[in-house]
């Protein structure tokens, strides 16, 4: 086995669907072993079927919750006698709804697995990388072109997302020294399930305002996070990547 990300053991959480399991597959050929980490287990253990059990295996995890965070790294690291260091925040839910309307639970979901899941994972296994004395960290954290669309519906999740650009810059100022890089991706409207719920008048709206005419495709995000994962990357560090097809 060859390829850029030979020897490097990653974990992509919301690695059951969508963008996660896109980049399971793309750091897998890339040489990577993966760890597909989701509270769906099940779909989780599909993405890892489906690329292999030698190359990748699966993971139940609630991002929102510190005990399962922590209860997984353990794992984890026990399991392979190292830590990740290739380290994706996939995990993201909407609960789109007018702000005047938005009951305080959707709120709070959204807020607990966007950007406090972010924040859990992040430290989590950062602290795991540093004791492991770990060398050339790469974590990337997914925000969305919605932080800075700021639409209409979307309070809660772009308030997120504009807080998952801050947090991957405060994280890479902090890791640097450490040989840590963070990076956020943004982006644009990939054909997911999480895209599925959007209604066809807003997505052909969307299509008319990309310049690209179309939405992503979720491997395309994948290769930017490969790309991010890797020693060609070396010095991006605090950086946001818009990946959007041109859509501003
Ligand atoms: N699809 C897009 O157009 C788009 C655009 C911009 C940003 N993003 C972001 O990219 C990421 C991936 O999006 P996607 O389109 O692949 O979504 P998706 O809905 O297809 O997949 C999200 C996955 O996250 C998992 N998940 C949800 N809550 C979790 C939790 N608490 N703990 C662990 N796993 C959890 C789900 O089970 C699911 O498998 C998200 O952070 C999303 O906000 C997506």
């Amino acid at each position: 086995m060859s390829g850029p990300l030979f020897g490097k053991l990653a974990i992509v959480t919301g690695a059951g669907s969508g963008i996660g399991r896109a980049t399971c597959r793309v750091l897998a050929r890339d040489g990577a072993k993966v760890i597909a980490a989701d509270r769906n287990l099940k779909a989780a253990e599909e993405t890892a079927n489906e690329i292999g059990t030698d190359v990748a295996s699966a993971a139940e995890i609630d991002v929102s919750s510190y005990e399962s965070v922590n209860k997984t790294v353990q794992s984890i690291v026990s399991k392979f006698q190292k830590a990740p260091t290739i380290v994706v925040n996939s995990a993201g839910i909407t609960r789109d709804g007018y702000l005047l309307k938005m009951p305080e639970r959707d709120y709070d979901d959204v807020y607990s697995v966007n950007l406090k899941g972010t924040f859990l994972i992040t430290q989590q296994f950062a602290k795991a990388m540093i004791a492991n004395d770990s060398k050339g960290g790469s974590i990337i954290n997914l925000s969305s072109i919605v932080a800075k669309m700021n639409n209409i519906g979307q309070a809660n999740y772009a308030a997120t997302k504009s807080g998952v650009i801050s947090f991957t810059e405060v994280a890479s100022k902090e890791f640097g020294k450490f040989g840590i890089r963070v990076n956020a991706i943004l982006p644009g409207y990939i054909n997911t399930p999480m895209v599925a719920v959007v209604p066809e008048k807003i997505k052909e709206q969307v299509k008319v305002r990309c310049p690209l005419g179309r939405l992503g495709k979720p491997e395309e995000i994948a290769e930017v996070i490969a790309f991010l994962a890797s020693e060609k990357a070396s010095y991006i560090n605090g950086a946001a990547i818009e990946v959007t097809g041109g859509l501003k």
